[in-house]
């Protein structure tokens, strides 16, 4: 039997994991504070981004991005915020956590938002846009920000799959009011679980750093290493939820980031080979990359006809990839959205190849040859 190959294997450079997390574990520190806060001022260096919250998830990121903007704004229940139909939807309950309404907009042949859409769905209502850079696709974001200053909407960065995508040189995130990065096992960054919000403005990172620790304006590391006598003083300014990331998440936070750059360039390698040998290839469309953009290549993403059968051919020959995503007006809660043609013709047909960095040339050749071999039986 041939060996399997997943869509996702998570690589963890165990031994200077261990060694992070030994540290913490001598130290007695393994919470908020110490490697969280060395994690952030990496991340800023990092990305070049103003500001970094260290976070339990992305999901966790996109809630508070949202309601720390509708708090300062002003926005009311029932307020509309412009969203993606093909994303996990994480991004989209977020919406709904702070009883605002998600209206979808179609997406582009990036499957990324798509502004043509984006601006015919804006009513006197909405508010914000949550722009999703699949795969770490970058797509119309520059023609989406100016859109969005130009309607005076406020601009979320779904940037789940954007860790390490670049435009000109410059890391994402720049662009928006507020980014959200994921550092879930399988994503371009791996810890256990983890997120990171980036807000613009220095306010709101200061009020972030509060509400992922139940209000409370004093972080308990502070507190312990301060000289202050009375370290148990603190005030508590709102209902905030326990959000904060922790130290042993940051430690292999640090270790996956001496690597990210190295790591996004075998994807890009990896989706170098795929492109050379899907290129001629009838019947399997392939998701372009934003021209100006470095992409973090989280995705490769292809779209075939009769999708569910191409895939159990895959799968018959030991080949797992997946699905990003399917169109979440599929799902009840979401099934009031506007039409999205676009969005339900690829989420009809969108497969992800396998993408992780321990692949091989001969892996993206086997996946290929079993690809365009199982497409043809299918389509043909
Ligand atoms: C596009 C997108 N947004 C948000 C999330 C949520 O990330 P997390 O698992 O860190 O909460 C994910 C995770 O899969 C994602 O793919």
């Amino acid at each position: 039997m041939q060996t399997p190959i997943q869509l996702f294997v998570p690589h963890f450079r165990v031994e200077e994991c261990l060694a992070e997390v030994r540290e913490c574990l001598e130290k007695g520190w393994t919470g908020l504070g110490y490697k969280t806060t060395e994690f952030e001022r990496r991340w800023v260096a990092y990305t070049g981004l103003p500001h970094a919250h260290f976070l339990s998830s992305a999901t966790a990121g996109l809630h508070l991005a949202v309601r720390l903007l509708k708090d300062r704004e002003g926005w009311a229940d029932g307020d509309e915020v412009i969203s993606s139909p093909l994303t996990f939807v994480s991004t989209n309950h977020a919406i709904l956590y702070e009883r605002l309404r998600p209206v979808f907009a179609d997406v582009d042949e990036y499957l990324c938002l798509d502004p043509a859409s984006i601006a015919s769905r804006i009513t006197p209502r909405t508010r914000a846009v949550i722009f999703v850079g699949l795969g770490g696709n970058t797509g119309r974001l520059a023609e989406v920000t100016a859109l969005c200053q130009a309607r005076g909407l406020r601009l979320i960065l779904d940037a789940a799959h954007m860790s390490g995508s670049r435009v000109a040189g410059r890391h994402v995130g720049h662009q928006a009011d507020v980014t959200v990065f994921s550092f879930h096992a399988v994503k371009n960054l791996p810890t256990a679980d983890s997120g990171m919000i980036c807000f613009a403005d220095p306010e709101l990172d200061a009020s972030v750093r509060r509400w992922t620790w139940l209000g409370i304006d004093k972080d308990t590391y502070a507190r312990t290493n301060s000289d202050s006598a009375y370290k148990w003083y603190y005030d508590v300014e709102n209902v905030g939820y326990k959000y904060h990331g922790n130290s042993i998440m940051a430690g292999m936070g640090l270790v996956a980031l001496r690597y990210l750059d190295a790591d996004n360039h075998h994807r890009r390698q990896l989706a170098a080979w795929y492109d050379d040998a899907l290129g001629g290839a009838g019947g399997i469309g392939r998701v372009p990359m934003s021209p100006d953009c470095e992409p973090a290549r989280h995705l490769y993403q292809v779209l075939v006809d009769r999708r569910d059968e191409v895939m159990a051919g895959l799968n018959d020959a030991q080949i797992f990839p997946g699905v990003h995503y399917r169109d979440n007006s599929h799902y009840r809660m979401y099934a009031d959205q506007p039409p999205c043609p676009r969005a339900r013709h690829a989420s009809d047909r969108v497969i992800s190849l396998p993408m992780h960095v321990k692949l091989t040339e001969s892996d993206v050749r086997r996946v290929c040859e079993t690809l365009v071999a199982v497409t043809a039986s299918r389509v043909g």
